[in-house]
């Protein structure tokens, strides 16, 4: 590709969409476009084949998407399905009546089954139950994958349509969502921790027994994935997917208990009190790891540690304060 290709990137002041921004920049790629969510709300199809009609971008970096912890999604499960249903249908099929040729998707670890096996390979997918607190988020990030497939089948050969996938674990990192509520564990645990620094408090109760384990990449390791599998020569891509099988995990390959998360965090916050395992809170599946063997093999690896990508984090947090 080259560096004047019109690159539409959804979903740019989100945590991924403004990494994935960073990164093209830092690139030299200079015509990107990007429209806030009220400049263009991607749930309306008219507005959104209009928006693709009148610029026709080369590649679109599909980000854009309602995202939140597991109170949100077990709390509005009509919105998480709906909403992203309406996102990706729209965004897919505008970019390919305008003739788009390159589009990556972006979703979620939590496609595969509740009891996959461990590490989750790609094969794992629609083998058995979805995890009921996200399965409507799961349910739409599943159809957003099969839309990309089915254009690629019935317009790749013909039209040289090539819609690409990646499921990323767990994210964290710089422009994270720290409402109290609706967010991730990791910026959740930030906040709280923080908090628990400025008034001396005592102790941090952290939801569970701590012995879930987790994996997290920092988000400017996805954003490097996310260009690394965008530009990947069709030839290898097709030669390590399958047409109904297309989309790449992208993880650390590792997994930490939330107890060892917890204690991370609390050295790198600088809280002197007790971390205390609230039992009594559902644990969730015991253990989450993606095999991103895939993507390794294609030559992607990850450059941030936990440690280094939670340093950054909360300096960023502090500065939003
Ligand atoms: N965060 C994670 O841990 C994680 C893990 C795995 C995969 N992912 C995937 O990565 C992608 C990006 O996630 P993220 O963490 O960057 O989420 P995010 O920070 O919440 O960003 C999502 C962005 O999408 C925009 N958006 C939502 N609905 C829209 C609409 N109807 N029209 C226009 N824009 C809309 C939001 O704008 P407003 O804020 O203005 O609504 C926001 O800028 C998602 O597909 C998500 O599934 C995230």
């Amino acid at each position: 590709m080259s560096k004047s290709d019109k690159i539409y990137v959804a979903g740019h002041r989100g945590m991924v969409g403004s990494a994935i921004i960073r990164l093209l920049k830092d690139q030299g790629f200079e015509n990107i476009i990007t429209l806030t969510h009220s400049e263009l709300d991607l749930t309306n199809q008219n507005q959104v084949q209009e928006f693709f009609s009148q610029e026709k971008p080369d590649q679109v970096y599909l980000a854009a998407a309602k995202v939140g912890g597991i109170f949100a999604n077990d709390t509005y499960p009509a919105d998480f399905i709906y909403q992203n249903l309406m996102i990706e249908a729209n965004v897919i099929h505008a970019a390919f009546k305008s003739g788009v040729k390159k589009l990556l998707f972006l979703g979620s670890s939590c496609i595969y089954p509740k009891l996959a096996d461990q590490p989750m390979k790609e094969d794992a997918l629609l083998s058995g139950y979805l995890e009921p607190t996200n399965e409507p988020y799961a349910v739409a990030k599943i159809a957003g994958i099969k839309l990309c497939e089915s254009y690629n089948r019935q317009y790749g050969e013909s039209q040289g349509i090539d819609y690409r996938s990646i499921m990323p674990t767990n994210l964290y990192g710089p422009g994270d969502n720290y409402h109290p509520k609706n967010s991730h564990v990791i910026p959740a645990l930030i906040r709280r921790f923080h908090e628990a620094k400025i008034n001396n408090e005592e102790r941090v109760s952290v939801w569970g027994s701590g012995n879930p384990k987790r994996e997290f990449l920092y988000v400017d390791d996805v954003a490097s994935a996310s260009v690394h599998v965008m530009n990947l020569d069709k030839e290898i891509y097709d030669q390590n997917t399958h047409e109904m099988c297309s989309h790449i995990n992208v993880g650390t390959g590792e997994d930490l208990s939330i107890g060892a998360l917890a204690k991370t965090l609390k050295k790198v916050i600088g809280f002197t009190g007790e971390i205390e395992f609230d039992s009594s809170k559902p644990d969730g599946s015991p253990r989450k790891l993606m095999d991103s063997s895939r993507l390794n093999n294609l030559g992607w690896t990850p450059k941030f540690n936990l440690e280094e990508g939670l340093q950054i984090t909360y300096q960023e947090f502090l500065e939003l304060k």
